[in-house]
């Protein structure tokens, strides 16, 4: 059975509030329950030094965030479910420059957070780029990093981050494209977002999306009187007790409907025609909530107690996957791009050889306009080149056929032929000896 591999991480540049619960941490420790998943969740503290600058705080939240996952539930085993820093995982940066050296400066452009930097900086008369770092820039770039190291197919997130997904696809398709010798060969799975309905729509106090830029949430363990006095601070409109009252837009009833089950829901909405007073619907909010928080944050109180249990937890994971997954795996992608050792160089010593080195070389391509190409060239003179195909694996089918059957295989391609040299058959003829020469020096070691 092929195994769905889902990761997530969260940035550790703050406290977690139930935005996150709602919207990360339940759904992924829930995911991680699930027959034939593998899971990956960490803590994105190399994200957070983007945004954070105080170490204290990055220490802080680092620990919040594990103890925060670890309370609701999620069980690391490193096999089915790694949990990690992604600070540990040392191939999370080298991959970084692989991909940067593959990601197009355009694309990074386009960034939400680094596009809404440049455009504030514009509307205020600034310097476009003035305060924005190379951090902010890259941000996509090592956001695709964590996803590709461990190949996900899945990745929940926020609707907010569905364009670094878009970003990360795009990138492991050019690597892919670019390194992807024998033809077809793909180092990267296409990463997909994961979206959960209900979760980009959880509003904070003031009832826009909850969010620490807005300063609008509610800490999820927060204590109990703290969660009591910020759940009744929530804005609500001046409908007086009596009064009917609408759940459309009511950022008290979307909070209720991410913790109550359909009937309990089926009863606020009820009780909402009825005109229940604010005061009581609070409460009612209130002890709905902490009902399912009370036991996780007494499981939080004391991780929090014992960082040392959570640092070696963090540590082991790390170490797994590297050793499992994120170590082979990059020594793959360092020989893929040609950081290779020296000492299994080919060296073209025999004649035979040089002449193999000098054969013609046959080989598919991608032009500007997006599409795909094969072309046989003899230095420079160019003794086949094909139309465009939309499909890469077209193009490489041909390939695959005029090295296999050679000059017999002409006719079949004229359709697909923009142009076609008068030495062109001999061209695959010289090209098959070359071929066959290279497969003898091989077997010969
Ligand atoms: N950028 C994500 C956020 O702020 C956090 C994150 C970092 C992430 N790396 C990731 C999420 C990889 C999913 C996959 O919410």
């Amino acid at each position: 059975m092929s195994v769905t591999r889902i990761l997530t991480g969260i940035t550790t540049s703050g406290t977690p509030h139930l935005g996150n619960y709602v919207g990360a941490i339940r759904p992924t420790v829930a995911a991680s329950r699930t027959p034939g998943t593998q899971n990956f969740y960490f803590l994105a503290d190399l994200h957070a030094l983007i945004k954070v600058q105080d170490p204290a705080k990055v220490q802080r939240s680092t620990l919040e965030i594990a103890a925060s996952w670890l309370a609701c539930g999620l069980q690391p085993d490193n096999d089915r479910v790694w949990f990690y820093r992604q600070s540990e995982i040392l191939e999370i940066p080298e991959l970084t420059w692989f991909l940067t050296c593959v990601a197009g400066k355009g694309i990074l452009n386009r960034a939400h957070a680094y596009k809404a930097a440049v455009d504030r900086n514009a509307a205020e008369g600034q310097d476009p780029d003035f305060g924005v770092t190379a951090g902010l820039f890259m941000y996509p770039v090592l956001m695709a990093a964590d996803i590709l190291v461990f190949n996900a197919h899945k990745v929940p997130v926020g609707r907010d981050q569905i364009q670094h997904i878009e970003m990360a696809r795009d990138f492991a398709q050019r690597f892919n494209h670019l390194y992807g010798e024998p033809v077809g060969k793909e180092y990267f799975v296409l990463p997909e977002a994961q979206i959960e309905e209900h979760v980009a729509t959880l509003p904070g106090l003031d009832g826009r999306k909850m969010s620490k830029s807005y300063d609008n949430t509610i800490p999820l363990f927060a204590p109990r009187d703290v969660l009591k006095k910020l759940i009744f601070s929530i804005v609500t409109d001046s409908r007086a007790p009596g009064e009917p009252k609408d759940t459309e837009g009511s950022a008290l009833f979307q909070l209720y409907q991410a913790f109550a089950d359909a009937d309990e829901t089926a009863a606020m909405h009820a009780a909402f025609a009825d005109g229940i007073g604010w005061g009581d619907a609070k409460q009612r909010l209130f002890e709905r909530v902490d009902r399912e928080i009370a036991p996780l944050r007494e499981r939080y109180d004391e991780l929090m107690a014992k960082p040392q249990i959570i640092e070696a937890m963090l540590l082991d994971g790390a170490r797994t996957a590297r050793e499992r997954l994120g170590t082979p795996f990059m020594r793959t992608l360092r020989e893929a791009v040609g950081l290779r050792d020296l000492s299994k160089m080919p060296v073209a010593t025999t004649p035979a050889a040089e002449k193999a080195a000098a054969a013609p070389v046959l080989k598919q391509y991608r032009e500007p306009d997006g599409r795909f190409y094969f072309k046989l060239a003899d230095g420079d003179t160019v003794l086949l080149q094909s139309t465009g195909f939309d499909n890469p694996k077209d193009a490489g089918a041909w390939v695959a056929r005029l090295k296999r059957e050679g000059a017999a295989a002409l006719d079949a391609a004229a359709g697909v032929l923009a142009t076609r040299h008068d030495d062109a058959a001999a061209g695959l003829q010289a090209l098959a000896r070359a071929e066959a020469e290279r497969e003898a020096a091989r077997q010969r070691g």
